[in-house]
């Protein structure tokens, strides 16, 4: 009997196919639990390292580690089944040399067995992009604000305010997708670029912060279900849970505290939720 699941999960293939075509929808994940969920809904989950702030509570993703990503990547796996699992590389993981990435993408790829890495930058990356795609690990690019820069950039701002400033984020962009990347994040950009863009790369666009003209978009969970924080201004929230867990916290806080809560015979009987 065969041990591969029923259930056909999607691949960067598929992804790279919805070019113009049905909007990509992805979210991100770190978690088995919500990562079932997203996965009904989903074409793609995200183990964004962002997970360092939403998880972690750093200030910036430059500390999070390629052990991180891999704990997380693998939780991701387990609790989904359908959606494309990208992981990102994590800061210093890939910068260094195309053996550098090659070898820290294969850690990610063996070790969680997603389907694909995201790497931050355009023109500098492109040749790495390029060495991994043509040995079997699919990349998903990402250009336009770059958190892991930010040390060199000095803040979050959104890139390419004046047409002026557009000629190099168009050249990364470019720059991905004829390096092989099968799709491209693009993060805080203007609409008119996120367009330009998206009207000329042969690779889907998926926006964050860049308009509804891309080919798909992405959000952090945690910003969108209103649990961080801190949010991007950006950010459509579709949910405010961050006073729901209080106020379920506070009922506990006081049912113990007042000697209200339920005996054994509860606590034995495992409900579904
Ligand atoms: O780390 C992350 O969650 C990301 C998205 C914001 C695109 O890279």
């Amino acid at each position: 009997m065969s041990v591969q699941s029923a259930i056909r999960r999607k691949t960067a293939p598929d992804i790279r196919a919805r070019k113009q075509a049905e909007p990509i929808v992805m979210l991100t994940s770190y978690h088995a639990h919500t990562a079932a969920l997203v996965d009904r809904h989903c074409d793609v989950i995200l183990v964004g390292d962002s997970l360092g702030s939403v998880m972690h509570g750093f200030e910036t993703t430059v500390p999070v580690t390629l052990d991180m990503m891999i704990l997380q990547g693998a939780s991701v796996m387990r609790g989904s089944q359908q959606a494309l699992v990208v992981v990102d590389m994590p800061f210093g993981s890939y910068e260094a040399s195309r053996e550098q990435a090659f070898n820290s993408a294969v850690r990610i790829m063996k070790e969680t067995q997603c389907g694909a890495v995201k790497l931050e930058g355009g023109v500098r990356m492109a040749e790495t992009i390029a060495f991994l795609s043509g040995r079997g690990i699919p990349v998903m690019g990402h250009v336009g604000l770059t958190p892991q820069s930010i040390n060199t950039l000095g803040s979050f701002r959104a890139q390419g305010r004046s047409e002026m400033d557009w000629g190099p984020i168009e050249d990364d962009a470019k720059a991905v997708a004829d390096a092989g990347a099968f799709s491209v994040v693009v993060e805080a950009v203007a609409e008119p670029l996120a367009r330009k863009i998206t009207e000329t790369i042969a690779i889907p666009t998926i926006g964050i912060g860049a308009s509804a003209a891309c080919d798909g978009q992405v959000l952090v969970l945690e910003d969108m279900l209103g649990l961080s924080p801190r949010t991007p201004k950006f950010v459509r929230r579709y949910g405010n849970l961050g006073p729901a867990i209080e106020a379920a916290i506070e009922g506990y806080a006081a049912d113990v505290r007042s000697r209200a809560f339920p005996g054994p015979e509860h606590v034995y009987e495992m409900k579904k939720s």
